[in-house]
């Protein structure tokens, strides 16, 4: 097992490109399932996530074609993936696959809608919480698919007349589901008639994924709102795709530039999914400014009521404001064009300031981000409170981090940070890949060394990040375990 040993106290220099989204990429990958046709998909980061899905889609008869027509058994490395069915027949997700990534649960839809059956073992919970499927399987049955638990596995079967589009609740105790809408919304690509999602995930993944099964002859309306409409087609055909710059990524990136009082540009960067995590790092003293001319944020970004409303617009009209210059860009003016894809340099105050956070579906501040936001609060000058309200459990990298001398009070799904001079080195031990991204952040701004144990969980989320950020001036180098302990002893 691999271990990061980091020297903390470098200040984080220079320019980095954000990578292809790993949650948009992995629901993706899936959707190869509802066509007899190639899709290639560009930008996919090399992950251990992205290749258990490619061994899975590979158990369920697809072959990869990176280029087109000549099946390909290399390793994945990076970049571009074409996948093509060319085996029908297989249709069961094994347990031994899906305990190891629960996004595996993404090929039960497209599989039960092109195939008319699916076997997929049940995931069970995970260090972040319960993970129930249960939306996932309302909004199936909601369409007609027979669903029954056999064994630990979920049997799905679509009835002699079909799948029927219908009019589905797809909310639950925790807000919207990103992989439920994306089963559902797959699904329902080849369903009869027309299909309305209420209370679909908004999240850019979402989008993105829209984007692909449109680009392949779907009819999908309303992608990054709460009503999705999908009216049914009779099959899907191949495409080409781009996955969107990884928000979650981004936004670790600026919160290690924030906790070494660093400077640095991010490339390829999604501002447009990232408008609640700039919102809360500027709060925070935290300033991320584009570096070129870039365009407008689009007003899907914006929550349009609840408390955070005004607030979030007034920040996307200063963004707006100091990304257009005076010339007269405005909404939908574009300068140079992609939202999702700019360069921006963060830089920060000396002294950090308190904020109060609570995650929230998008386009709310992301569950992903709230470990590395908890990391970098520490280092606030004042009382900073974050409440978890996606996966209330989700604070497993507390602990560790009260060992690097942190100051924080746990109740219920609410830390309360009380802010300190400095963050001492420490042993750690990982325990999800967000909480590892944060127990990394913490590492780099600490006084003396860090060992972050168990970082498996964060090669699941981040490509090359050790080689990334040692090329920013961060001293920290990949260890195994072993050889770590015979050094020691
Ligand atoms: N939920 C239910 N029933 C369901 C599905 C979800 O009660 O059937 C609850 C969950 O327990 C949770 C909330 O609804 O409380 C939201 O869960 P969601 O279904 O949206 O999570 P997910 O789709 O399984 C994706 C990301 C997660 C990210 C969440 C929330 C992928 C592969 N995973 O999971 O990413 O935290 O959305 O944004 O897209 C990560 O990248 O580190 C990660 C965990």
């Amino acid at each position: 097992m691999d271990t990061f040993v980091i020297e903390g106290g470098h200040r984080l220099y220079g320019r980095v490109r954000i990578n292809g989204s790993k949650n948009a990429a992995l629901p993706m990958l899936a959707v190869c399932l509802l066509t007899d046709q190639p899709v290639i998909l560009r930008d996919v980061p090399n992950l251990a996530d992205i290749k258990n899905m490619l061994r899975l889609l590979g158990e369920l008869g697809v072959v990869r074609t990176d280029a087109p027509g000549e099946p390909c058994d290399a390793p994945f490395t990076s970049g571009t993936i074409g996948l093509h069915v060319t085996d029908p027949s297989a249709s069961h997700a094994r347990y031994d696959i899906v305990r190891t990534m629960r996004a595996s649960i993404c090929t039960l839809g497209p599989m039960l809608a092109k195939r008319g059956f699916a076997r997929i073992s049940l995931p069970g919970g995970c260090s972040i919480g319960d993970r129930p499927v249960d939306l996932h399987l309302r909004g199936l049955r909601a369409l007609g698919a027979q669903i029954t638990l056999t064994e630990g596995d979920i049997i799905a079967k679509v009835p002699s007349g079909g799948l029927v589009g219908t009019t589905i609740f797809l909310g639950g105790a925790f807000g919207s589901t990103v992989l439920g809408t994306a089963n559902v919304m797959c699904a329902a690509a080849l369903a009869k008639g027309t299909t309305v999602i209420e209370q679909a995930a908004c999240e850019p993944e979402i989008v993105d994924l829209a984007n692909v099964l449109n680009a392949m002859g779907a009819k999908i309306h309303g992608a990054g709102g709460p009503r999705l409409i999908i009216e049914g087609v009779e099959q899907l055909g191949g495409a080409e795709h781009t996955v969107i710059p990884d928000r979650i990524e981004a936004g670790t990136f600026m919160m290690a530039a924030a906790m070494t009082n660093g400077d640095l540009i991010l490339d390829n960067c999604p501002m447009d999914a990232l408008l609640a995590s700039t919102y809360v790092l500027n709060m925070a003293g935290v300033h991320v400014q584009p570096v070129a001319a870039v365009g407008a944020l689009s007003a899907g970004s914006i929550p349009n009521n609840g408390p955070m409303a005004s607030a979030l617009a007034r920040h996307r009209q200063s963004l707006l404001t100091a990304i257009s210059g005076s010339a007269g860009v405005g909404e939908g003016m574009s300068r140079d064009g992609d939202p999702m894809r700019k360069s921006v340099r963060v830089t920060c105050e000396r002294v950090l300031k308190p904020v109060e956070v609570t995650t929230q579906p998008h386009p709310g501040y992301p569950t992903d981000l709230q470990a590395q936001l908890v990391a970098m609060l520490c280092l606030a000058d004042g009382n900073s409170v974050v409440t978890e309200r996606i996966f209330p459990d989700r604070f497993l990298h507390v602990a560790e981090l009260l060992r690097m001398g942190a100051k924080i009070a746990r109740v219920g799904s609410t830390v309360v940070i009380t802010g300190v001079k400095s963050l001492k080195g420490a042993p750690v031990m990982a325990s999800d890949l967000r909480a590892s991204a944060g127990l990394v952040l913490a590492g780099l701004a600490a006084e003396g060394t860090t060992i972050v144990n168990r970082i498996y969980h964060l090669d699941r989320g981040y490509e090359r990040f050790e080689d990334r950020l040692r090329m920013l001036g961060a001293n920290i180098q990949r260890v195994d375990e072993k050889e770590l302990a015979t050094q020691e002893a």
